[in-house]
């Protein structure tokens, strides 16, 4: 089975989304294996981040990510990845799909309710950057 990392964001954790978007998860199949709820900095953001690094809104993004806790988590199940940003929608939620993640939570393309790793390699680096193998419960 496949894993990916996936960030609910400040702007669903301030509006007590976590629930409702895990359940999108669960529905499609996607099982929580790690979650934490942590309060990033703008410094660790800025590090997460850092492929956006001279994106226009890369500083507005990192501030954002800064501005309330997030939830950090590892999803397991058959083609996690994949299954996992159909699941959350487009980027920008008034170009997501009915009944997905971003099209019912999303507030603007910044404050976009989720993040998911989009390869196996951004994967691997991700769930290594927020956890310990131990911390893996599958
Ligand atoms: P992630 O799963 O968060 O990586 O989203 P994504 O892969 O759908 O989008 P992308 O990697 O291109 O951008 C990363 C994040 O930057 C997005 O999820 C948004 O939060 C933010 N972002 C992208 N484009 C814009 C933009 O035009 N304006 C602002 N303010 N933020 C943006
Ligand atoms: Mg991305």
């Amino acid at each position: 089975l496949e894993r990916t990392f996936s960030i609910i964001k400040p702007d669903a954790t301030r509006r007590n989304l976590t629930g409702a978007i895990n359940k999108k998860f669960e529905d499609a199949g996607l099982r929580v294996v790690a979650q934490k709820r942590i309060q990033l900095s703008k410094a660790q953001a800025g590090e997460f981040y850092k492929v956006h690094a001279e994106r226009p809104f890369y500083d507005e993004l990192c501030e954002f990510m800064a501005s309330a806790p997030i939830v950090a988590q590892v999803l397991e199940g058959e083609g996690a990845i994949a299954k996992n940003r159909e699941v959350m929608g487009a980027t920008n939620p008034s170009d997501a799909a009915a009944g997905t993640i971003r099209a019912e939570f999303a507030e603007s393309v910044g404050e976009n309710s989720v993040h998911g790793s989009d390869a196996p390699e951004t994967a691997a680096v991700e769930i290594a950057y927020f956890f310990s193998g131990l911390e893996l419960v599958g």
